[in-house]
């Protein structure tokens, strides 16, 4: 590594998920579908949603709280936002900035949403790691947030059976010791097959002019296209990012993949030829929950003894845009 670039800790992960559980049998009342469709085609039981006024910015502060209490990194220290987010209550205010008035943050510092659906806790990893890496921040923290049961279709059974809430939280900072966490990581994009999940934001034009098309505010997916690019691009990349690691597969510890699909996740499995102990897979009890999939995972996976820590990990994840990216991490003792 250039030695000018600072290298980056991860200090603390959280996580949150709302209490209120939708099953399969429970979806059989909204359209014709059964526990049994769902559950071979995606792995998927039940899922958490939000219900009532609860959005977000609630499930993302107590993510945030999560991690910033495992990090020793007191809420004054923290230097910059980042919140990844595709299904936010607002547009703006940022989901940072709700997150930085809710945790009182006293500083003026900058808090900032990125889109980027899924993939969103991996690119905002990069560009945290930018910002350490060149020492214009040193303590940030990064929020994955969607509720995205508020923008799917209820009565789409292709799109709506996948999604659950929830929210993830990471707590990066600069390694003072000198030993960088992230050991590869890697950001993509291809906008040219972005219709494959798309949601519009609805308005009409000045009534001064010529009408606009009428659009809907739901979330739209082609779900066998986007089933057959990540089968066919996720492979290959990930076999990237464990080669840029300087490590084999086989001395990485864990898999923890975005939570899309069970068949997608065992296909990453077979890739990498993982016994399923070294893959981290919860999306039987949270369906899909964008970009927190993989903090929720980490967590869940160290609270439930599957991970131990003081190990390492290959996260990977992939969402609209089409945006996808991976890392190896170092997950450090004391993180969760
Ligand atoms: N229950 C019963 N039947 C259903 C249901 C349902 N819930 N949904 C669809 N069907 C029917 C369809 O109507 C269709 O019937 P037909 O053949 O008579 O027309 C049939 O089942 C097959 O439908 P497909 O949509 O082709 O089903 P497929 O096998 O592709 O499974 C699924 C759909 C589960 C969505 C799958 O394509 C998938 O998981 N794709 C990946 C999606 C994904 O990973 N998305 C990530 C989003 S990430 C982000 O950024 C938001």
């Amino acid at each position: 590594m250039n030695k000018n670039v600072k290298p980056l800790r991860i200090a603390g992960v959280g996580y949150c998920v709302p209490d209120t559980v939708i099953t399969n049998d429970d979806l059989t009342k909204l359209y014709d579908t059964s526990d049994e469709w769902i559950f071979t085609r995606t792995g998927i039981k039940e899922r958490r949603i939000v219900s009532g006024n609860e959005n977000a910015v609630d499930l993302g502060l107590k993510a945030a709280q999560n991690a910033l209490g495992k990090s020793n990194i007191k809420v004054e220290d923290i230097d910059c936002v980042i919140a990844a987010s595709s299904a936010p209550p607002q547009l703006y205010p940022s989901l940072a900035c709700q997150i930085q008035a809710g945790l009182d943050i006293p500083n003026h510092i900058p808090a900032f949403d990125m889109t980027a659906a899924c993939s969103g806790l991996i690119y905002a990893l990069q560009v945290a790691r930018g910002f350490i890496g060149s020492g214009l921040y040193k303590n940030i923290l990064l929020v994955a947030a969607d509720n995205n049961s508020r923008l799917v279709d209820w009565e789409d059974r292709g799109t709506s059976i996948l999604f659950g809430d929830g929210a993830g939280a990471m707590v990066v900072t600069e390694a003072e010791d000198g030993i960088d966490d992230i050991l590869s990581l890697d950001i993509k994009s291809d906008g040219k097959i972005g219709q494959y999940i798309y949601m519009n934001l609805p308005g009409k034009n000045c009534p001064l002019v010529e009408p606009c098309d009428e659009v809907d505010a739901k979330i739209h997916m082609a779900g066998r296209d986007v089933y057959k690019f990540v089968v066919t691009t996720l492979p290959d990349f990930i076999d990237e990012c464990v080669k840029n690691s300087g490590l084999t597969a086989e001395e990485i510890d864990y898999l923890i993949p975005h939570q899309a699909n069970q068949r997608i996740i065992e296909a990453m499995q077979s890739r990498l030829k993982y016994s399923d102990e070294k893959v981290i897979s919860n999306i039987k009890y949270y369906g899909n929950t964008s970009a927190a999939s993989i903090p929720i995972a980490l967590v869940e996976g160290v609270q439930k003894g599957k991970i131990k820590l003081g190990s390492t990990a290959l996260l990977c994840g992939f969402g609209a845009g089409m945006t996808w990216g991976g890392a190896v991490l170092r997950l450090r003792e004391g993180i969760c």
